[in-house]
């Protein structure tokens, strides 16, 4: 059976203040980071990407929403609950949202190429079981609009997956996109900039494919946005020497990266796989490891061969009317992002 998003009922407050997953917090107040994720285990890129900002305290995550998307909603809801677990971060509350794209029906092409946002299948258990600890009762949605309503101007959302709940949260409480303070935004590929292509079509990236009406409407927004888009993905060449380095002592982290990645070098010792989610991550905590370039963003929802398609250019052009300026990032610092990429996923959990 396939549901369209719905809000939950309640608009309880959903503020948790989370405790940093590290001593040595950085000097400067942390980021309040809502972070929207279509989560799935490593060596997914969510999760990576859960672990880089689970241990690094120039974040604080407030709450994590779950999308469809990579996977079903109920399969990412169960996976995250079990890494928060993993990481003895059940502090952190877990808000389920769209099971489904606000417009785009599942087709053939869709169930066939990449991704399992179109299933309504449930959960299978995670690496070790289900967590003991289940999502909250509040939707996503509701609590993404608590969140930033309670703290106008503080609260940073870094989103990871297709754009489903925050567009839907910007369409429930007009006014919201003022009061948002960032958002960091995994998604796109700008064919303007070199390495543009798409990865699900040859023009659309798989977030924004996902949904590419939610992406629309986000990118349309106001908001001010930094897009990590294809192109600074594949400035990215993680080997199997990284991946050994980022393995080599023993944590629940990387006991679990292991089992679970360690195969895919070993099947091919010269394999290099980009990282995506990582970088929008690792760009909120330290924006010097990309470059980015001001460009307007809009995407096609167009139903036809360029759905999900996202252009950019330094000037506005016919259709494209409504789409605002955003910092696109292009280059990446691999060597800088990498170390301190595996420095922190590395870290013991205490
Ligand atoms: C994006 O799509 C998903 O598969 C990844 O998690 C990432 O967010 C890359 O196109
Ligand atoms: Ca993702």
């Amino acid at each position: 059976m396939i549901v369209r998003p719905r809000l939950a009922a309640g608009l309880a407050a959903g503020v948790m203040a989370a405790g940093l997953a590290l001593a040595g917090a950085a000097s400067a107040e942390p980021h309040k980071v809502i972070f929207d994720t279509d989560f799935g285990m490593v060596p997914q890129d969510d999760g990576y990407a859960l672990m880089l900002a689970l241990h690094s305290p120039e974040l604080e995550i407030l709450g994590i929403t779950t999308v469809a998307g990579n996977w079903s909603l109920e399969q990412g809801t169960a996976d995250v609950l079990r890494l928060l677990e993993i990481a003895k971060r059940e502090d952190i509350p877990v808000y389920a949202g769209a099971n489904m794209p606000l417009m785009h029906e599942p087709s053939e092409y869709a169930r066939t190429t990449y991704g399992s946002w179109w299933s309504d299948a449930p959960a299978t258990p995670p690496p070790g079981g289900f967590a003991a600890k289940q999502a909250e009762s509040l939707g996503a949605v509701e609590y993404i609009i608590d969140t930033v309503e309670s703290q106008p101007g503080e609260v940073t959302i870094l989103a990871i997956g297709p754009l489903t709940n925050v567009a839907m949260a910007l369409r429930h409480a007009p006014g919201l996109a003022a009061k948002v303070k960032q958002l960091v935004i995994m998604g796109g590929a700008v064919a303007f900039l070199p390495d543009g292509a798409g990865n699900m079509t040859p023009g659309a990236e798989f977030n924004f494919w996902v949904d590419p009406e939610a992406a629309k409407i986000v990118l349309r927004s106001g908001i001010p946005i930094q897009l990590s888009p294809l192109n600074v993905s594949r400035k990215s060449n993680m080997n199997r020497g990284w991946f050994e380095k980022l393995v080599a002592v023993e944590t629940p982290f990387t006991k679990l990266i292991r089992e679970r990645g360690g195969r895919l070098y070993e099947d091919d010792p010269e394999l290099v796989v980009h990282m995506y989610d990582q970088i929008a991550v690792a760009s909120l905590i330290d924006p010097s490891l990309v470059t980015t370039t001001e460009l307007y963003v809009d995407v096609d929802a167009n139903p036809g061969i360029s759905y999900g398609t996202s252009l950019g250019s330094p000037r506005l052009w016919p259709g494209a009317e409504g789409a605002r300026k955003i910092a696109v990032q292009h280059e990446l610092d691999w060597v800088r992002f990498i170390e301190m990429f595996i420095e922190r996923v590395a870290q013991p959990i205490p």
